[in-house]
């Protein structure tokens, strides 16, 4: 029996801080990742643009053998998962922000969520708000400029150390002691946004959970899931392959290799 494959994409490489975790969690599987680097950011884009670049690449995806596809991207997820899901057959698993764990855990009654600016603009995050955040002030906080600088590998620099500062501060000033990761690129600057906010304040992404929830789906759809089998890792770009292999390998913490997105 051929082995089914798990496509994974982002706008670029955040979406590997999710992959760790499939890999983790999933390390007999064949995985293909594909970071959209010739259109990133996604978080200035509008839904409509956002859906047609998803759509392209589930595509791409699906003709390489994948038969789930993980939406590794927290503003691709709100802005196309509802619509992709109505267009394919295959399942999609995608981000949810942390709020959840975050208003269970803040003791000052004051959170704050860190993501893109079209991430914050969807209604997804509200609803989730509304839903799972009773009696506790969640404070939003776009973070222009943070996806450019983990795609350009510039990730303990001073200048992301400054742009990081000036969009915790308003935060911390408020007292919130919980934040979210809400996007897939920031888990890449966990120890600078902590350098930033103290070892006080907890910082949360849902990459593992993504994971758990993946295998759990992975098991139910696939008879192949149960077969011993050799993981693999394909990874495609459609921005420049040499920066994005350079960049990825430096993320990953090993040697990655690139091809183009055909
Ligand atoms: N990793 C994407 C996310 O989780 C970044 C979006 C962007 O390209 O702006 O939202």
């Amino acid at each position: 029996m051929n082995r089914s494959k798990i496509g994974v994409f982002d706008s670029g490489l955040g979406g590997l801080s999710v992959l760790k975790e499939l890999v983790a969690a999933l390390p007999s599987e064949q995985f293909i990742y594909v970071s959209d680097a010739g259109h990133c950011p996604y978080g200035g884009k509008r839904a409509s643009e956002i859906t047609d670049r998803a759509e392209a690449i589930t595509d791409f995806l699906l003709a390489q053998g994948a038969r789930l596809i993980v939406v590794a991207c927290n503003t691709a997820t709100i802005a196309a998962i509802e619509s992709l899901r109505a267009s394919y057959a295959v399942s999609f698993v995608g981000m949810e922000p942390a709020v959840k764990p975050a208003a269970a855990l803040t003791k000052s009654g004051v959170v704050g969520v860190l993501a893109t600016g079209a991430a914050l603009a969807g209604e997804k995050l509200h609803k989730l708000i509304e839903r799972h955040a009773v009696g506790v002030r969640v404070l939003t906080q776009p973070c222009p400029g943070l996806v450019e600088r983990v795609e350009a590998g510039a990730v303990d620099t001073d200048e992301t150390r400054t742009l990081v500062r000036r969009y915790v501060s308003p935060l911390l000033k408020e007292g919130a002691d919980v934040l979210v990761l809400g996007c897939t690129h920031y888990p890449f600057l966990r120890a600078v946004i902590q350098e930033q906010v103290g070892a006080e304040v907890a910082l949360l992404d849902t990459g593992a959970a993504v994971a758990r929830r993946t295998a759990a789906v992975w098991a139910a759809e696939q008879p192949s899931a149960a077969l011993p089998g050799v993981g693999s890792l394909q990874l495609f770009t459609s921005g420049d392959v040499k920066n994005v292999s350079e960049v990825a390998s430096q993320l990953w913490g090993s040697p990655l290799t690139v091809e183009r997105l055909r």
